[in-house]
């Protein structure tokens, strides 16, 4: 029998056992240079994520409790790391940039501080400006009162099915914690518990984010970004709205809970927004902000708190052709297209839901998959499995809705009722329990009964749209207790011209005839 000598021994058990354990990540064993990097960052709070993707550039940001130095290795596979920026400044928060990137590109990564390395994650660089894009929004995670500060479980669950979806980019609509207080202790650890589920995704897809009013502390008498702003890598800070071009797509983000300016988007910022849709010449146009537009719960204290302001956005949307303004604050989900421009509520991401009267009521995150040729909207549930599903370009009858309203203890007395139309309708009627049409919508009848509108509106084609609301009126207020809706649509039926043409000519041809035999 062959005797090993113990020493020949130890190398092998070294060399075949021990050290294929130091590999970090699924680093092929071939590449000797990654062999014995500890597998983890020792005091890793943070990352590593990758931030601001171009097509040819990526941030990548992580955090340490010590200060140490920075580096991050890439390439093209995860056994072929051949590329890397080192940074020797000793730092807790490390911001590496990755440049001259390749367009539409995989990249493998993973961070390094003092010798120990992270796990191999992977991005992809952006697509050039026509190509198919998939964009994730989800929003409105935050913990209810009862078991803050620890996150909800559906938007563990969600952000789980974002990784599977391999997003190109990700925006949240906001509130991502329950509340920032005046313990500077308290409320990191309400943040880290929020970015320790988004980390999950961000090690492979960028996040954006607009701020929340729950994010903000304005309830203790100062609104304090810096903790919104430490969780995400954002354009422009310490700003906390933005706009950046991604693939085709111009997106901005909007701050609606500016001190003392909470609810509108006005002031400076309006003015920047006007600038910088003046300023974009991408074909798409996303816009987000935490309030809506037209909320279906938190109505009047939505980007409706001032409807002029409202007004004038909306018809700033329309002159520059935004494509989606999109938002949270309701916990649920809503569409609602107003002139072109496409609305959209989701804050279904894990704080508690809303019932409202327009539905909507369930947990998911929305996937846009875009290109300046068509705009797929698909909301997900808990589940997986599509919910709605909305595309642009539409080419359907005007869709008519209202808003404005909210259950029955909100009343809007003498008002009128806010309808909206997908497109602005060529012809639009409004009739009031059979009443001779009016061209305009006119007050809630003030007597205490039910009471019908019945609203027309007739697009390019000739299609005509009709919907029909149903109200119970309380004399001296009026007060929404039902809502139904009745849809016909109508169209100029150019056979039943041609019917009519044959009929009357054999009707002239018979007269013809008879008078002829007398
Ligand atoms: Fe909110």
């Amino acid at each position: 029998m062959i005797r090993i000598p113990k020493i020949i021994a130890l190398c092998f058990l070294f060399l075949f056992v021990i050290s294929p354990l130091a590999y970090t990540g699924n680093t092929s064993p071939s590449e000797e240079r990654l062999e014995f990097l500890p597998a983890d960052i020792p005091g890793l709070t943070r990352g590593p994520t990758v931030n601001l993707v171009t097509n040819h550039s990526a941030l990548i940001f992580w955090r340490t409790v010590d200060l140490t130095n920075s580096s991050v290795e890439y390439g093209f596979t995860d056994s072929n790391l051949n590329m890397s920026v080192n940074r020797s400044m000793l730092v807790n928060d490390h911001r590496v940039n990755l440049t001259s990137l390749q367009i539409n590109t995989l990249y493998y990564y993973r961070a390094v501080s003092n010798g120990s390395s992270s796990p191999i994650y992977n991005f992809r660089t952006a697509p050039n400006d026509s190509s198919d894009i998939k964009m994730i929004v989800v929003g409105d995670n935050r913990p209810d009162q009862s078991f803050a500060p620890v996150q909800p479980s559906e938007f563990e669950d969600l952000i789980d099915l974002i990784i599977l979806e391999q997003p190109h980019l990700v925006v949240m609509t906001g509130d991502y914690v329950l509340e920032v207080g005046t313990v500077h202790a308290t409320n990191l650890d309400a943040w880290a518990r929020f970015t320790d589920i988004t980390d999950l995704l961000g090690h492979y897809a960028p996040i954006y984010g607009v701020i929340g009013n729950h994010d903000t502390g304005a309830w203790t008498g100062s609104v304090k970004s810096e903790y919104f702003l430490d969780a995400f890598e954002m354009y422009n800070e310490p700003s906390t709205y933005s706009s950046f071009d991604y693939a085709g797509i111009h997106i901005v983000l909007l701050d609606s809970e500016e001190q003392g300016l909470d609810q509108r988007i006005t002031g400076t910022q309006y003015d920047w927004l006007v600038n910088d849709l003046n300023s974009t010449e991408q074909p798409l146009k996303f816009v987000f902000a935490h309030r809506p537009l037209y909320p279906c719960r938190h109505i009047g204290t939505s980007l409706d708190s001032n409807q002029t302001e409202r007004e004038r956005l909306q018809q700033l949307f329309e002159q520059h052709n935004v494509t989606l303004f999109a938002a949270g604050h309701d916990h649920l989900f809503n569409r609602l297209t107003v002139n072109g421009v496409v609305n959209i509520i989701s804050g279904g991401g894990g704080a508690p839901l809303y019932q409202t009267p327009w539905g909507g009521t369930y947990y998911h995150y929305l996937r846009i998959d875009a290109s300046p040729r068509q705009v797929n909207f698909t909301t997900i549930g808990l589940d997986g499995v599509p919910v709605d599903e909305y595309q642009l370009p539409y080419d359907g009858p005007i869709e008519i809705e209202i808003r404005g309203f909210a259950n029955a203890t909100t009343q809007r007395s003498g008002t009128i009722p806010e309808i909206y139309f997908s497109e602005i309708p060529v012809e639009k009627y409004f009739s009031w329990d059979n009443d001779p049409n009016t061209t305009s919508a006119t007050a809630f009848p003030d007597t205490a009964a039910f009471h019908v509108l019945d609203v027309y509106a007739e697009n390019e084609d000739g299609v005509t749209s009709h919907e029909k609301f149903v109200f119970y009126s309380i004399a001296g207020t009026t007060t929404t207790t039902t809502t139904t809706t009745e849809t016909t649509n109508g169209t100029f039926d150019i056979t039943l011209v041609f019917m009519g043409i044959g009929i009357g000519a054999v009707v002239v041809i018979v007269v013809l005839v008879f008078w002829r035999k007398r």
